[in-house]
């Protein structure tokens, strides 16, 4: 090899080892979040029986968004498919063909929802845990018994499978939770949950998935990390150029009830109305009370 030609081949093989080394390096931290286990002590709740119980559990998995990831016959789907992340898919909960209803205990099905782990203490992508975490006994029971009364569907979902892309990126985005175990406190002392009521603190309890996209302090505006053809949220504190003062309390439960309002219409596959429309009327005021207790901020403050 000629001299010029072997400094060509070190400069191009560094290059290359500069784009290359950083990808594995993140690939494989994205390997071990994935695959690391914890260990949680999770408890076991009553789970009633009763039909009231059974309607209640159904109306908490609407309005808490677990049908719309988990298919209204709870069978499973296909949550995201992206090369840039990979395929995530919700399992079927059933004890039909292909479904994991029969395999887990109660237990198992309370680790998922509470903690975000698998049976083996691996952490579930994009389940939101970090939400239900604070889930009371009772809504988490109403909950299970709804699961566990559903009929055997057949359907065989698959596993989620993230692409090479998708472990780079989950160390990237930082705006996106891939892994919400990674979020829970999950050796601290249980949450106490606020009591049913209209209350500010019951409705924060009910608001616990509205940050996501509203951000942390409900502000709205662009979301961060989401694809750019997604409206910007609005802003839900009592700040400048906030509708809902103006709505009223009344105005706030038709908009989430129907999804438009004064002629404001809310698309469904960006604004989860069509979930949040189960919450009852006394759950909504408690969560336009809490929202109009919240620090008045400018739009878009995040
Ligand atoms: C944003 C979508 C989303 C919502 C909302 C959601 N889930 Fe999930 N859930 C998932 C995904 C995705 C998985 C599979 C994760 C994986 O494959 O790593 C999952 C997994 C599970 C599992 C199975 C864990 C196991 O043992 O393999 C259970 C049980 C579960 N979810 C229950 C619920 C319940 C109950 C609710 C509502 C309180 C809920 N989910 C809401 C996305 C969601
Ligand atoms: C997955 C993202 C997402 C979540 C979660 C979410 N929102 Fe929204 N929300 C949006 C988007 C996006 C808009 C704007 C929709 C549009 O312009 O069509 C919006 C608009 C609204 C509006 C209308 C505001 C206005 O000024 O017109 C209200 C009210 C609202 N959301 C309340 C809530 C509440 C309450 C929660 C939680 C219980 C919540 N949202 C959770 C994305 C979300």
């Amino acid at each position: 090899m000629k001299p010029s030609r072997k400094w060509l081949a070190i400069v191009t093989g560094g290059l290359l080892s500069l784009i290359l080394l950083p990808g594995l390096v993140l690939y494989g931290l994205g390997w071990y979040r994935l695959n690391r286990t914890y260990s949680v002590q999770s408890r076991l709740v009553s789970i009633p029986k009763d039909p009231s119980s059974l309607l209640e559990g159904q109306r908490i998995f609407r309005y808490r968004g677990c049908e719309a990831c988990h298919g209204e016959d709870l069978g499973g789907l296909v949550y995201l498919d992206n090369p840039a992340v990979g395929l995530v898919i919700t399992p079927n909960l059933t004890s039909g063909e292909g479904g994991i209803g029969d395999e887990r205990s109660d237990l198992d099905l309370i680790r998922a929802i509470r903690h975000g782990l698998d049976p083996r203490g691996k952490p579930l992508l994009f389940m939101p845990s970090a939400e239900f975490y604070y889930l009371s006994d009772a809504d988490l029971g109403a909950v299970l018994a709804y699961i566990r009364s559903q009929e055997p569907v057949d359907n065989q979902p698959g596993s989620s499978q993230l692409s090479p892309a998708g472990f780079i990126a989950m160390n990237l985005v930082r705006e996106i939770t891939f892994l919400p175990a990674e979020l829970i406190p999950h050796d601290d002392p249980p949450p106490i949950p606020p009591e049913p009521g209209l209350t500010a603190a019951y409705g924060q309890y009910l608001s616990l998935s509205c940050p996501v996209c509203h951000g942390l302090g409900m502000s709205g505006g662009e979301i961060p990390g989401f694809p750019p053809e997604w409206p910007a949220a609005g802003n839900l504190t009592p700040g400048p150029g906030s509708r809902l003062p103006g709505w009223g309390e009344e105005g706030f439960i038709d908009i989430i009830r129907d999804g438009e309002k004064h002629g404001r219409a809310l698309h469904p596959d960006y604004m989860p109305w069509t979930s949040y429309r189960y919450m009852s009327d006394l759950e909504l005021r408690a969560v336009y009370l809490y929202l109009m207790s919240l620090e008045p901020q400018d739009f878009g403050n995040r």
